[in-house]
């Protein structure tokens, strides 16, 4: 049996740092589901395959070695023996993401690979439907948001420290128009799960958020 805690949210709302974290401090694994179909993203944009291609992008999901090293801080992911940890991270592949994360065949291959992943493990699961779909029965949920204008700064932020050069206006409208997509999805749609306990971490520093955490947490 696994134990579970998942962390859901919009982009810039801090579950990735929330989530290393606090699997770092607990002695979990961390999984990053988004890198997962960022990964999906890549391996479309090298194949040109179309993005909404479900038949060819499932296909392609089950032809995929992708797989986590998780002795290094951060955790890297790996497609087939390629380090794609870096390459997955562009605004280009923040859109097409998200874009292969609404077809059915895709969400389908991930759903299965992260719970195979999980099995008999203790992890924090990061991503959008963590606690409604993939994990719906695990103990711990946690929904993190944030108003957009901190979520912009974030993003903003973080873009420009990996040395790019943008505007903090087309960072808000990147991340409005991926919320939008992601949330209206008709299959597993960003939005907490019932039982999940919402934070807002917009006046929030991270150690505060774990503090709230794991406040709710009895892992005993
Ligand atoms: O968390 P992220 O920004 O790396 O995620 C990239 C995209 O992947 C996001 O816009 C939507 C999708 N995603 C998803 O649909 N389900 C998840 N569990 C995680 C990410």
């Amino acid at each position: 049996m696994e134990t579970v805690i998942t962390i859901d949210g919009p982009a810039g709302s801090g579950k990735s740092t929330i989530s290393s974290l606090l699997a770092k401090k607990i002695g979990y694994l961390y999984l990053d589901t988004g890198a997962m179909y960022r990964a999906v993203a890549l391996a479309a944009k090298r194949k040109k395959i179309h993005l909404n291609d479900g038949k060819a992008l499932g296909e392609l999901c089950n032809s995929l070695d992708l797989h986590f090293i998780t002795d290094q801080d951060p955790p890297r992911l790996f497609l087939n023996e390629e380090d794609i940890s870096a390459a997955i991270r562009s605004p280009e592949m923040d859109m097409a993401s998200s874009k292969v994360s609404a077809v059915s065949e895709v969400r389908k291959a991930m759903t299965g690979l992260q719970r195979k992943i999980a099995k008999g493990m203790t992890l924090v699961a990061e991503g959008r439907d963590m606690g409604t779909v993939v994990f719906p029965d695990a103990k711990h949920k946690f929904y993190l948001t944030a108003s957009l204008e901190i979520r912009t700064e974030r993003r903003y932020k973080e873009r420009l420290g990996r040395g790019e050069t943008v505007h903090m206006a087309v960072v808000e409208s990147e991340l409005k128009e991926r919320d939008h997509q992601d949330e209206t999805r008709p299959i597993a749609p960003l939005r907490p799960a019932e039982d999940a306990k919402i934070i807002d971490t917009t006046e929030m520093t991270p150690e505060q958020v774990i503090g709230t955490i794991l406040c709710q947490l009895d892992l005993g």
